[in-house]
Formats: structure tokens, C-alpha cells, sequence
């Protein structure tokens, strides 16, 4: 059911679907240290364009920390990231997004007191042709990208089931709907690569299982890339085609669902203490 992974000229695995194209992201001995805690360390990872990659591990392990070296809110000490072939050392957290990676944060972020429609807007104001001096004198072209936005946003939130919201505030959403509002936004920036971290937190079971239809749903309709952290398993494992393990800072394993499951360094990570018991 799954594809198949294969390897690389680098320590790493890519889809084989995606196996002749760039990968849209590669990470080589990437590392970053926080004083004396090396908190990621020879962090090696390739996502093929259209592949839906796990990154799990306990709590502390490191996972946010490696979206934060990504999207560039920390500079790596080591190591280097590749985004469709190119170095991304030096890029400020703008200019990845505009290259291409979009993220969701843990704790939610949004806009409260603007309206849903809005949320997502704003998100595609920098992505927007207009500029300063036609917005200011409503010149054809503004209301023209004004309109399209508008279509747009509507579009992204119907992936949801959300247009019938576009105009309640973000804040007064419940938990559920303001995770998927997350989403929506990170993907009015036209991403290739969509980072979500653990969206299915705080969700119901019910919520969690329509989320992993949507997250599927979105790699088959922009035919993007997804990385996610997560530590519902179920989802986890359904939806993930590869799948890296981190503890401590350093992967421990990496594979096809399959692999992961049966490896036993992480059932060792994930239940070496009830095993002593
Ligand atoms: N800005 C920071 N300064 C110092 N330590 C940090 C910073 N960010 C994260 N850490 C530490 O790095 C480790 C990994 O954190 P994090 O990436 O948030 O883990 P995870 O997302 O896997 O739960 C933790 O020990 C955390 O305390
Ligand atoms: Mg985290």
C-alpha cells in the first residue's frame, strides 16, 4: 500500500515516487546547540516533493526545535538545508516562506479579533501583486486582487469545510476549528513544503480522523510536500510514507511506518521505562 523507500547519494531515504526529482527539502548534519545542550545534532533527512513525512520522538526530543531551524527562528550552528536544491544558509524566516515552507506553530496563533476570511488574507498579503500606492487610491487593480483574495481565501477554507465562517472571529472559534484555521492560513502562502506541529493535539477522536483525510486531501490537491509532527500514533502511521525518529536530538530511526514500528531502539524510547517495570 505504501511506496517504497530508496536511498539516496546522501544518508538518506526518498519516496520512490519522487526518487527522480530533487527532493523539495534536504537536511545534511544538520545540528544546532543551546549552550552546552546539543539539542539537535547530524540531523540527515530528505522529503521527495509530494511525500507525507512523520517526525516523532518523546517530549524534549527535539522536534520543534528542527522547525525552528527550517524556518530559520534559529540559525543552524551546524549542517545544512537544502529547499528544492538550494542552500537556504543566510535566509531570514521571510524568505523561506517565500521559497517555499510554510509552518503551523504548537500553540495555536492566530489573529483573534480579525475575522476568519481575514486570517487568511493577511497571510496572503505578501504573496499579493498590488502594491502600496494603488491600495491607497483603490486604483482597478487593488480591488481586482482584492476580489481574487477573497475567492481565494473562500477556496483554501472549503478544503475545511470552513467558508460558511469567513466572517466569525478567529477568536471566538472553537479549539478544533482554530487548528484547522492554522492550516488554511499557512497554506495561503502557496507552500511546497507544509510543516504542521502536532495539529491533532487537543482534538477529539472524530476531529483527528478528519484531519487525517485533510491533510491527505491537501497533498493530493496541491501536490505538496508535508511534515509533521505528531503524537497520535494512528495518525501517524496512516498517513506518513517516511518516518524519522528523534530522541534526545539525534534520529534514531528512520523508514517506512512498517520499519519504524518494529524497530526496536524506538520501542525502547517509547516504552523503555515500562519494560524496567
Ligand atoms: N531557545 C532555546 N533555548 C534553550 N533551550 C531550548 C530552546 N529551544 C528548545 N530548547 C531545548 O531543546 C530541547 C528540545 O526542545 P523541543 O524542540 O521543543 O522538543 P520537542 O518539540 O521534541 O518536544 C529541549 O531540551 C528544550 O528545552
Ligand atoms: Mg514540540
Amino acid at each position: 500500500m505504501f511506496p517504497k523507500l530508496v536511498p539516496m547519494p546522501s544518508p538518506n531515504l526518498l519516496t520512490e515516487r519522487d526518487a527522480d526529482k530533487t527532493p523539495i527539502l534536504e537536511c545534511i548534519n544538520l545540528g544546532i546547540n543551546f549552550g552546552g545542550l546539543a539539542a539537535v545534532e547530524n540531523f540527515n533527512m530528505a522529503i521527495g516533493r509530494t511525500e507525507i513525512t512523520g517526525l516523532i520522538g518523546p517530549n524534549g526530543a527535539g522536534k520543534t526545535t528542527v522547525f525552528n531551524l527550517l524556518t530559520k527562528v534559529y540559525q543552524p550552528t551546524k549542517g545544512t538545508i537544502l529547499l528544492d536544491g538550494n542552500d537556504t544558509h543566510n535566509m531570514t524566516t521571510a524568505q523561506v516562506n517565500r521559497a517555499g515552507i510554510a509552518r503551523t506553530f504548537q500553540n495555536i496563533r492566530l489573529f483573534n479579533d480579525l475575522t476568519v476570511e481575514e486570517n487568511v488574507t493577511v497571510a496572503m498579503n505578501a504573496h499579493m501583486r498590488y502594491n502600496m500606492w494603488t491600495g491607497i487610491f483603490r486604483l482597478p487593480a487593488f480591488w481586482k486582487e482584492e476580489r481574487v483574495a477573497h475567492e481565494r481565501a473562500l477556496e483554501l477554507l472549503s478544503i475545511f469545510n470552513m467558508a460558511d465562517l469567513a466572517d466569525t472571529k478567529a477568536g471566538s472559534l472553537p479549539y478544533g476549528a482554530q487548528r484547522r484555521l492554522e492550516i488554511v492560513r499557512a497554506l495561503a502562502t502557496n507552500p511546497s513544503l507544509l510543516l504542521l506541529d502536532e495539529p491533532a493535539a487537543g482534538m477529539n477522536p472524530s476531529e483527528t480522523a478528519e484531519l487525517m483525510e485533510n491533510i491527505r486531501k491537501i497533498r493530493d490537491t496541491f501536490q505538496i510536500a508535508i511534515l509533521l509532527i505528531e503524537h497520535d500514533m494512528n495518525l501517524v502511521m496512516n498517513i506518513c510514507e517516511g518516518i524519522a525518529v528523534l530522541n534526545f536530538g539525534r534520529i534514531i530511526a528512520k523508514g517506512t511506518p512498517e520499519d519504524i514500528q518494529s524497530n526496536p531502539a524506538v520501542i525502547e524510547a517509547y516504552l523503555g521505562k515500562q519494560k524496567e517495570a
